[in-house]
Formats: C-alpha cells, structure tokens, sequence
C-alpha cells in the first residue's frame, strides 16, 4: 500500500550477501539471499521514498520505482554507498557484508591441488565509516547474531554510532538467512528496545520503514 511516510526522503537499501573473489569463476560468499534487503527496499518506494538499492548479487527481481546499483564486493558496496551518502537522509544496510576478503584474488583460475591456503585480509567496516562521517543522515544497521543478541546489538549501535539497529537471531528457525519471515527486535541508542513477532519479511519492512518515518 502507498503512503507519504517518507515523501521527499532518499533512502540508501543495501541488501544480498557480498562476494569476495578467489579467482575469476570463485568466491568467498554467505547465505543471505538479499529478501530482506529488497523488501525494504519495496516498503521505502510505497512510502515515497527516492529508494536506492546497493545490491550484491540476488536471483530477485528489484522493486519497482527502486534505483538499483548493483555491486559484487564489501568494497565495490562501500564505494557505492559512500558516492551517495552525502544526499540521503536515511542508510538501512541490511546486507550481509563479508568480513574478510582474498589479499589478493587470482587473475587466472586456479588448477587443482593437494593442498591449498588462503590469505584473508580485513574488509572495511562500511557502516562504522558511515557512522564517523554522519551528518544528516539516520543509520541503521543490522546485526544477525546467534546469541546473546540484545547485548552485541547494544554493542554494535554504540559502536558504530547508530539510530537504530534491527537485530535478528538467526539461530531461529524461519528467521535469518534465506527464509522468508523474520524475527526481530528494533533496538536504539540508550535502553529502549522493540520486540516484534515472526512475521513475513514484507510485514518486517513495513515495520522498519514505520520506524525510519519516526526518527
Ligand atoms: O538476505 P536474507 O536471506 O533475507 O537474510 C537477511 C539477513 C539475515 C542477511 C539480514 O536480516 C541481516 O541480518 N543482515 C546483516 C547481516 C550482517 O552482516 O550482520 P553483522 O552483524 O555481521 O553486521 C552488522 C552490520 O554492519 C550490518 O548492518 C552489516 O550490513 C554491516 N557491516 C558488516 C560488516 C562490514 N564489513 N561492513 C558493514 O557495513
């Protein structure tokens, strides 16, 4: 349904899980499937919002009246994100970014071999370099935990100087990773924290772009 919530607002939507190249035809990926991402995407355009979407790869289709930029790594998103951060009024990152990438992919596929390693270097943290450069905008992250969820969340919106954090524990069963509900808990900066039940990941994006119309 189409409102005015965020009438007038840019809105940045990162979803999908990014792919960090071994080689030409590998990569080191994650089981995020980007529905959560594109939902909230598709909540933020009915809401009115100029909605752009950063998207590591996804077999889904995007929203309508969304601006999709598509993207293959940690760093080509951060590189996206960054180029329009200074015009948006809100950040909803809720794709899984990889931690770690290969220090340095190779050019031409590898052959087989008995053994083989690995070096991993440290990605760039794109949501804690976003909440250093913070101006205007509201930022909002997520965090997908196995336990303890409350208290990393806490964590992360302290750490990362966010708005708004949307924690799921993806340990449940039917919420996380590449399913097609959720269940969530909206947590922001000092105590105040939101249950929300298991509902689809459309009803969780109402939700989440209701709460973004708040701040
Ligand atoms: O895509 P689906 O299959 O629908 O699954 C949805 C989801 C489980 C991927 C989603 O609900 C979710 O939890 N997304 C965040 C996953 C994640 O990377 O969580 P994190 O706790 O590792 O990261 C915390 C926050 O920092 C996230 O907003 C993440 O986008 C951001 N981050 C993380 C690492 C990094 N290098 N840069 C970042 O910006």
């Amino acid at each position: 349904m189409k409102t005015d919530l965020l009438k007038g607002k840019t809105v940045v939507v990162t979803a999908g899980g990014t792919q960090e190249a071994i080689d030409p035809v590998r990569f080191i990926g994650n089981k995020s499937s980007g529905k959560m991402g594109y939902a909230i995407a598709e909540q933020a355009a009915l809401a009115g919002a100029r909605t752009i979407l950063v998207s590591a790869p996804t077999h889904l289709e995007v929203p309508y009246g969304v601006e999709f930029v598509p993207v293959q790594s940690a760093c080509d998103m951060q590189k996206q994100v960054e180029a329009v951060y200074e015009e948006c009024d809100a950040v909803i990152m809720a794709a899984a970014v990889a931690d770690f990438r290969v220090a340095e992919a190779a050019e031409r596929k590898i052959k087989k071999m008995e053994h083989m390693s690995l070096e991993l270097v440290k990605n760039p943290d794109i949501l804690k370099g976003l909440g250093e450069k913070k101006t205007h905008q509201k930022l909002i992250g997520f965090a997908a935990e196995t336990n303890d969820v409350i208290e990393y969340g806490r964590a992360k919106v302290r750490n990362k100087n966010l708005d708004m954090l949307v924690a799921n524990d993806v340990s449940k069963e039917n919420a996380g990773f590449n399913v097609d509900t959720n269940e969530v808990t909206f947590i922001y900066p000092g105590e105040q924290i939101t249950n929300l039940p298991l509902m689809s990941k459309q009803d969780v994006a109402k939700r989440i772009i209701a709460a973004v119309a708040e701040l």
